[in-house]
């Protein structure tokens, strides 16, 4: 299936990567500041060009709100590497991607546009809203729901049975072990709220 990424980034490149390994057909990339190739594949327009690509579109900018801006469901896919174990009743929202060695496990939700992103895993019954990013190596134990437009930073985890807010975000390394507010920065371990997200 032919596929166009918009964003050409770091994130896009791994994107790229784990759609190619899926067998997908990248054609190239939409961005507003790249140009010429990457990965060898052609900048084929801003992201305003996007839309008349003939194929569909998947939005491969890691920042969240970003992310959600493009997102056009109609027009896009679920990416999984072939490397990931997903738990066959797992439902995936389309404009996910679930990246290298990811573990999901049985009876988890996953929401649209969200990064499951290289090596994290997320255990049973958990249920991660739209536009989430669960950065390389978190850890969610069974049972953990997380807010639309949330971040965890690389290395967080999360015990059993917490929520974390909407656009909430939780430092690297941090874990968390009560339940998180929505719009907070949340850090260390045990992890404590440190600020409003939007400050
Ligand atoms: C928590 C976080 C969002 C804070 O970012 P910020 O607001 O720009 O914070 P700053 O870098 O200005 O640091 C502010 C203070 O918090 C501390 N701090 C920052 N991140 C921390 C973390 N993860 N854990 C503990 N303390 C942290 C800093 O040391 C600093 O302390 P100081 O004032 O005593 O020097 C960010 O540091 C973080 O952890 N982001 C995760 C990013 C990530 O994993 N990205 C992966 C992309 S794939």
């Amino acid at each position: 299936m032919r596929l166009a990424l918009l964003g050409a980034g770091g994130h896009g490149k791994v994107v790229c990567r784990v759609a190619q390994r899926a067998g997908f057909e990248v054609i190239g990339f939409y961005d507003d500041f790249a140009k010429g190739l990457v990965l060898g594949l052609p900048v084929l327009g801003c992201f305003s060009e996007a839309p008349s690509f003939d194929g569909k579109l998947f939005v491969s900018l890691g920042r969240n709100a970003a992310r959600a801006e493009l997102f056009c469901e109609e027009r896009s896919v679920v990416l999984i590497d072939p490397s990931a174990i997903v738990d066959s009743t797992v439902r995936l929202g389309l404009g996910t991607v679930v990246m290298a060695g990811a573990v999901i496990n049985v009876d988890t939700v996953i929401g649209r546009n969200c990064i499951l992103n290289t090596g994290c895993t997320v255990d049973h019954d958990c249920v991660i809203e739209d536009h989430v990013h669960l950065c390389p190596g978190t850890h969610l134990a069974g049972s953990v729901r997380v807010g639309e437009g949330a971040m965890l930073g690389t290395g967080a985890c999360v015990i059993p049975g917490r929520t974390i807010g909407a656009q909430s975000v939780v430092g690297a390394g941090a874990a968390v072990v009560r339940d998180l507010p929505a719009r907070i920065v949340a850090t260390g371990v045990p992890a404590r709220v440190v600020k409003d997200a939007s400050v």
